[in-house]
């Protein structure tokens, strides 16, 4: 199936590493010119400069930081400009994975848990709010906000399925008032997903507990109905769906791509 996302423009905050570098190379490798935001300049210069060499595509970055209003207005309008005048799709997956505010509540600083709801869930707010005009000018949209399963079993974590959660009923909201202008908004939520930062974290961690890195990965997937894990290039294949013209009638709803994780349906 031809996804027909040749020719369209995308913004993918965190594009510079791990599951939104996956995302912003495969919507790259389908066709679109795509904007990669994230803090730090060098990794963004370097990620966008690698992902236009292997795909051919324009990839461009721009230094922001989710938490800050002013600068996400700024960086869209440097994104449009960068893009043709046009935004297409809207990828929010900017986040610190699992957390700042994460041990037992004793331990937890507010001021941690108040930046994990402002980076993940506010931010992606803010771009939503941001590229909105765009999307409604053209009457033609998509946006995919990065969630996580943390949402269906936060376990200790805090503030991680917090987040996730709150992404679903403001997805559903969004998707409400923007349908009818063509826009479609959706979550993906990932689950323990392989990344650049996976085979350093294990080997420390195999070290750490006297086991190997297979053994670790196996524990790992335990939990899942694959029985491996999930690498970032498969949720990228589903993001890239979703943000895809053929994905018309999916709207307000949540997808996990997880490989099954969990015992749980959903109904
Ligand atoms: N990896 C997993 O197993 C997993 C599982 C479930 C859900 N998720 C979710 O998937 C998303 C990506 O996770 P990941 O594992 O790919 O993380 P990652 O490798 O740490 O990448 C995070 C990206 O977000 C950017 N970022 C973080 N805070 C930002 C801010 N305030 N403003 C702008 N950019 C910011 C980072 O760049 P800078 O630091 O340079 O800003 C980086 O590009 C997150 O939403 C995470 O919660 C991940």
């Amino acid at each position: 199936m031809d996804l027909e996302l040749k020719g369209k423009t995308a913004i993918v905050t965190g594009g510079s590493r791990g599951i939104g570098r996956a995302i912003a190379r495969e919507l790259a490798a389908s066709g679109c010119s795509v904007v990669i935001l994230a803090r730090n300049e060098e990794t963004l210069k370097r990620t966008a400069e690698e992902l236009s060499r292997e795909t051919g595509a324009l990839v461009t970055g721009i230094v922001t930081d989710v938490t800050d209003s002013a600068a996400v207005e700024k960086s869209v309008k440097h994104a449009a400009d960068a893009l043709g005048g046009r935004i297409d799709i809207l990828v929010n997956n900017a986040a610190a994975p699992g957390g700042l505010a994460s041990g037992p509540i004793a331990e937890i600083d507010e001021k941690d848990l108040a930046a994990d709801l402002d980076t993940k869930v506010i931010g992606y707010v803010r771009f939503a709010r941001a590229v909105a005009p765009h999307m409604k000018k053209n009457g033609w949209g998509r946006i995919v906000n990065i969630g996580g399963n943390s949402s269906r079993a936060p376990g200790a974590n805090l503030s991680a399925g917090m987040r996730n959660a709150a992404l679903v009923p403001m997805t559903k909201s969004l998707a409400d008032e923007l349908g009818p202008a063509g826009v479609t908004v959706n979550v993906v939520h990932p689950g323990a997903t392989w990344t650049e930062r996976s085979e350093p974290m294990y080997a420390k961690r195999a070290e750490r507990e006297g086991v190997s890195i297979d053994q670790l990965k196996a524990r790992a997937a335990e939990g899942n109905a694959i029985k491996r894990i999930v690498d970032a290039r498969e949720v990228a294949w589903v993001v890239a769906f979703l943000a895809s013209p053929r994905s018309s009638a999916i709207t307000g709803e949540v997808i996990s791509a997880s490989g099954g994780a969990g015992a749980s349906v959903y109904y």
